[in-house]
């Protein structure tokens, strides 16, 4: 879906389509060289990594092994406990592999910390997180990301795996949602 279908429901494009392609490529070629020789699984969390997966793995020159988790949190929906629970665990074995978590947005960091420190428990050689969008001013739990496409302020984003209630996330680009659609 273009920008030009929702256009009243957004206040500007953040990022266009094109945009991202190009810090995707950028980002792929840092870990096609950091990576080099070594087994490598990419694990997204569904459902808002599904695009940037698509795009990261077609612009790796190298095997990869893709996997899935999904996730949500206990309790009355927010993501405010910070207990996760798994809704679809990976179907690999993680044993002495490679594990780059990939995912669309960092808010709080609650979803991603709580993974890493779950996948790392599995005897993985490594866990490292991969995020084209972090909002550092939402941020409450410490993490460390290898790879972040940008920084960007804490409004409300959709398009490109980010939804407001399922919806957005089919747009090519990112953009900052209207308050009169959520409010
Ligand atoms: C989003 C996103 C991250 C998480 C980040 O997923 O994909 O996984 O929120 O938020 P956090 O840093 O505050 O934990 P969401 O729960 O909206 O599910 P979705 O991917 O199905 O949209």
């Amino acid at each position: 879906m273009d920008v030009a279908a929702v256009e009243s429901d957004l206040v500007k494009v953040l990022f266009t389509e094109a945009q991202i392609q190009e810090r995707i490529a950028e980002i792929a070629a840092e870990i096609d060289r950091d990576y080099d020789g070594k087994d490598l699984v990419i694990v997204g969390v569904l459902r808002g990594a599904v695009m940037v997966m698509a795009d990261m793995a077609r612009s790796l020159t190298r095997h990869v092994e893709m996997d899935w988790m999904a996730v949500s949190s206990y309790g009355s929906g927010t993501k405010s406990s910070g207990v996760v629970r798994i809704l679809k665990d990976l179907d690999s074995d993680l044993t002495g592999r490679h594990v780059l978590i990939v995912d669309e947005i960092i808010d709080t960091g609650l979803t991603l910390s709580w993974l890493t420190r779950n996948l790392s428990s599995r005897g993985a050689a490594s866990v490292e997180v991969c995020t084209l969008l972090r909002k550092p001013d939402a941020q409450r739990m410490p993490l460390t990301v290898k790879y972040v496409g940008w920084d960007i302020p804490n409004e409300f984003v959709v398009g490109y795996g980010l939804d407001y209630r399922e919806r957005y996330r089919n747009l090519r680009d990112i953009a900052t949602l209207a308050p009169h659609v959520y409010s």
